[in-house]
């Protein structure tokens, strides 16, 4: 249901705080970005090689403010120009969304303005909107991100159907995991994308997980557990370790199966439009190979530029003016759900 709301401009301030960024943005009718601040943690988690909960939070509490007035004032608006807050309410650490949606309701209360609250992997499909004024559902969306590892079919806007999903380890996980035992620490997806460059992906045979019970679901520990033997072999053997081959090597296996699960899908519901969305969405390997792989589809290929595919609060602005629009609104009793599903 589109109401009238959508013949005006309709102004959503957006807050996220799900993990490690703190992120306020102003975007209007979702899809025209006005301010996209983010306050980045992951200096400080570094040190401890992994988010760390509590920290998280304490960083949150402290940045939220700072951010949001930065938002405001780069898109040049004031609240009471703001026609709603989007928050996103899970999934994500509790204590870091908390913080978010804690703000989102005071300043709705004090301000009277309607809340939204907004799933955070929504949020990263709908990054793809803000970029890509013709993308429009229906589409199919791979969602690989720190926490996540989804093949979605957006039916329609706020209307998923998810194909597949990790059963273990999701894909940037794997990163982060593969690239401590390596030696290049945290966060590993970027890390390892940078000396990839100078390995060959060929050098190392890592497997390519096949689930036989979940066509289009993905399994990465197996993967990972075979980086792991390698390094323990070579390190047995006293075997020099290339750590530009592994990284290569391990990124190309990751990428050959998300490649290789978004074609099948793409053939099996004979989608014309298909998107990447999420953390590892900003690898330049797998946007490459997604992108080769669409041509050879006959398909058009959206992303969202690297700022918009890590955590921020623009996409959570685009996924909340749908939900406007729609009519969804959320009370002054709203929660942070750690394992929200998408749907729900
Ligand atoms: O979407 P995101 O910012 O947070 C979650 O919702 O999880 O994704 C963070 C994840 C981390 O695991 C990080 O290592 C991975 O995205 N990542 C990458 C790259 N940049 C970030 N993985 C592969 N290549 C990259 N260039
Ligand atoms: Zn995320």
């Amino acid at each position: 249901m589109i109401s009238k709301e959508n013949e005006r401009e309709v102004k959503i301030l957006a807050i996220e705080s799900s993990c490690d960024e703190t992120a306020a943005a102003v975007v209007v009718n979702g899809r025209d970005m006005r301010s996209n601040v983010i306050s980045s943690q992951i200096a400080l988690h570094t040190l401890y090689g992994g988010v760390v909960p509590e920290i998280a939070s304490r960083k949150h509490i402290e940045k939220i403010n700072q951010v949001i007035e930065q938002a405001l004032s780069d898109a040049a608006v004031t609240l009471d120009e703001i026609d709603a807050i989007g928050v996103t309410y899970g999934p994500g650490l509790v204590g870091a969304l908390l913080v978010g949606v804690a703000e989102a309701k005071a300043i709705s209360y004090a301000k009277n303005i309607p809340l939204v609250g907004v799933h955070h992997i929504e949020g990263h499909i709908s990054a793809n909107y803000i970029e890509n004024p013709k993308l429009k559902p229906p589409f199919l969306c791979l969602v690989v991100s720190g926490g996540h590892t989804h093949l979605v079919k957006v039916v329609d806007y706020g209307c998923y159907e998810i194909l597949g999903r990790t059963r273990d380890d999701a894909a940037g996980e794997a990163f982060d995991k593969v690239a401590r035992a390596i030696g290049l620490g945290y966060p590993g997806g970027p890390k390892i994308e940078k000396v990839s460059h100078e390995g060959n992906p060929n050098a190392i045979l890592f497997p390519r997980a096949k689930i036989a019970d979940g066509e289009y679901d993905f399994s990465f520990s197996g993967l990972k557990s075979a980086v792991l033997n390698y390094l323990n072999g070579c390190r047995m053997k006293d075997i020099p370790i290339n750590q530009a081959d592994v990284a290569a090597s391990f990124q190309q296996s990751v990428t050959d199966v998300l490649v290789e699960h978004a074609r099948h899908a793409i053939r099996e519901y004979k989608m014309q439009q298909f998107a990447i969305a999420g953390g590892v969405a900003s690898n330049g390997v797998i946007r490459a190979a997604m992108e080769q792989m669409c041509m050879e589809e006959g398909v058009r290929f959206f992303h969202p530029s690297p700022i918009l595919c890590t955590d921020n609060a623009a996409m959570i602005g685009a996924a909340a003016y749908y939900d406007f629009i729609a009519g969804k609104r959320a009370g002054l009793d709203l929660n942070a759900v750690p394992n929200l599903k998408l749907g729900e």
